[in-house]
């Protein structure tokens, strides 16, 4: 232990905080968690069974997107997306600092397009319900919309923009969480499983490591899709998450010449346009367990989606294909707080907003581990949500892929 580490956690003692926390899975929420808990002078071991972003967020598109996304349902999550929203420049501006990495950050707004009167008119439908949730969007027509986004195909019905849905590289947001982690004094364990929990007297007490213990005063279970198959929680403490697949792809555009500057969301898919020339076209939405397959007929879907909009991927190399498991509580929304069981967080169940909820989680967890007071916007969101048991989905996802 380097003398500052030994002077965080002396301080983190005073404080009557843990002293020692392990957090299982490094996505955003392990290592966001650990990052704040670091700074605060904790002493923080992150277990990660593959590398770092290995689950679903270096499969995520990155976008920021808690106005455009907001469908009827989500009414009581759209506090927490929008707080994630706001957070996102004050974490990006904090986090490029502490790591000396770019994220990535993008902020030219998304739009989406109706291709046909039908499409239009459910986009006006979902338009009037977000708009009478005060979400700022503006309503364009087919040629406005080509007007910002040129490589349109004419004959767009009809568009909204919302100047406030941004977009994040969360590929380099892992790296740059993962530096900004370790440089606070906080310890990453790449390519090591977690293969228990250890608890004892009705307490959390550390985590087994194949033959290996490691001790620790509190345990969070960051594990994304695979959170509810950690051996050694109590039955109660089985977050109610099951992966739900996407496939991507991404195809390569010369990045002096871009298709696109704007996030763009069209009938069936979206496309994320990176710096670096990446035009990401996701996603597909699939209860298929932990199938990691690739399809034709997804895959299909999404370049013919793609191609209604914007016909000059045509020519574009495609650069990679992949698949990824959402994290999926039983009400689309995460799961964060206290468990049952003494000294356990659960950090999970972030569905399709983790990337944009990355700075919200990080700071919920953490202030909520060290004993300072809640973010009201966090009220309903706990573990304790689910009292009843497991449905079947979730059920069927219980076996390790
Ligand atoms: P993960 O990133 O899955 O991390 C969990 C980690 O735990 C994994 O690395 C895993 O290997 C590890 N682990 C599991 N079990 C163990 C064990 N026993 N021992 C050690 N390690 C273990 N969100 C957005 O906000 N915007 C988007 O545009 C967006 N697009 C998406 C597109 C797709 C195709 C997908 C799949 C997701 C998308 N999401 C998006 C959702 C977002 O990716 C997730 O909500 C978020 O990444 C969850 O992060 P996490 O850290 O909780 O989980
Ligand atoms: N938020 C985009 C996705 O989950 O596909």
């Amino acid at each position: 232990m380097t003398p500052i580490q030994a002077k965080r956690r002396v301080q983190a003692k005073r404080r009557d905080g843990p002293a020692r926390v392990a957090i299982v899975g490094a996505g955003v929420s392990g290592l966001g968690i650990g990052w704040r808990l670091a700074q605060a002078g904790v002493g923080v071991d992150v277990f990660e069974r593959d590398r770092a972003g290995s689950g679903a967020s270096d499969a995520a598109a990155g976008m920021l997107a808690a106005g455009v996304e907001c469908e009827p349902g989500e009414e009581a999550l759209l506090a927490l997306t929008l707080l994630g929203r706001q957070l996102w420049p004050a974490f990006r501006d904090e986090l490029e600092a502490a790591s000396g990495l770019s994220v990535g950050y993008r902020d030219e707004g998304t739009l989406v397009v109706a291709t046909t009167q039908d499409d239009a008119r459910r986009l006006r439908f979902l338009t009037e319900f977000q708009q009478g949730l005060g979400l700022a969007l503006d309503w364009l027509t087919g040629s406005e919309a080509r007007r910002l986004e040129p490589h349109l195909k004419p004959g767009i019905a009809a568009a909204v923009f919302s100047a406030a849905d941004h977009q994040v590289d969360n590929r380099l947001l892992v790296q740059a969480l993962k530096l900004a982690f370790t440089r606070a004094g906080g310890r990453l364990h790449e390519g090591r499983a977690v293969t228990g929990l250890l608890a004892q007297g009705g307490r959390a007490r550390g985590l087994q490591l194949g033959g290996e213990s490691h001790e620790a005063d509190a345990v969070v279970l960051a594990a994304g899709a695979w959170s509810r198959l950690l051996p050694g929680l109590p039955e109660a403490d089985q977050p109610p998450v099951r992966p739900v697949k996407g496939q991507m792809l991404a195809l390569a555009m010369d990045p002096a010449r871009p298709l696109l500057e704007r996030v763009l969301w069209a009938p069936g898919v979206y496309l994320v346009p990176r710096r670096d020339g990446r035009l990401l076209i996701g996603a597909t939405v699939e209860e298929q367990g932990f199938d990691g397959s690739l399809t034709a007929g997804g895959l299909y879907a999404l370049l013919e989606a793609t191609r209604r909009v914007l016909p000059a991927i045509e020519d574009l190399a495609v650069a990679e294909t992949w698949v990824g498991f959402r994290p999926t509580s039983r009400d689309d929304a995460p799961i964060l707080g206290p468990g049952r069981l003494a000294g356990l967080w659960h950090a999970t169940g972030h569905h399709r907003n983790g990337i944009l909820l990355a700075p919200v989680t990080a700071a919920a967890l953490s202030d909520a581990i060290l004993g300072r007071p809640a973010m009201p916007a966090l009220a309903g969101f706990g573990p304790e949500r689910f009292a009843a048991p497991a449905r079947p989905l979730e059920a069927a996802a219980g076996a390790r892929p």
